[in-house]
């Protein structure tokens, strides 16, 4: 078991893209194993393997709240989408920061699970939202990109000057639910 570090914006490695996982094997469950523990060590619903230094196309997810549900997708692709929902986020990479974003409503993603084995999943409300945003860390990208500028900017500020003054205050945030 090993709990892994969690990238915080803006660090740059965070816009690095992930390439796709040739073969699921040991390492890779390892991988997911310990990027599970991280996520509900944080705690939060999802992770991305960007967000910890890790550029392949992994995430995981447990939408439910009494972490019931373990969900990984290893190279994941959606292969349809259907409408739009607007729902408040938040990010592991991006503590303290909540804001809404406008996303499909539905999906359908394709992936491989931790066995390898390619899976469909058809997926709505928070669990799509969960997919789409951790897909988004795998190609570089991050929930605070869909704001304004001006709300970037100031996001930004924020978190260089929480940095300075102590990481570990980031962490105090009450609504960790939709954390992601
Ligand atoms: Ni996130």
């Amino acid at each position: 078991m090993a709990f892994l570090e969690i990238l915080h914006f803006p660090d740059p490695r965070l816009r690095k893209k992930a390439t796709p996982v040739d073969e699921v094997n040991d390492q890779v469950r390892q991988t997911v194993k310990d990027m599970f523990e991280t996520m509900y060590d944080a705690p939060g619903i999802g992770l991305a393997a960007t967000q910890v230094n890790i550029q392949q196309q992994i995430i995981v997810m447990d939408v439910t709240e009494d972490k019931s549900r373990p969900v990984c997708l290893i190279n994941p692709e959606i292969v349809a989408e259907d409408g739009e929902e607007e729902m408040q986020e938040g990010c592991l990479s991006v503590p303290g920061v909540f804001e809404n974003v406008q996303r499909a409503e539905s999906i359908t993603v394709r992936a491989l699970d931790e066995q390898g084995v390619e899976i469909t999943l058809d997926a709505d409300g928070l669990l799509a939202v969960c997919i789409q945003h951790e897909m988004d860390h795998l190609d570089g990208k991050l929930f605070v990109d869909y704001l304004s500028p001006l709300k970037m900017q100031r996001i930004k500020k924020k978190m260089l000057k929480m940095k300075k003054l102590d990481p570990l205050e980031s962490d105090a945030s009450p609504q960790s639910a939709n954390i992601i």
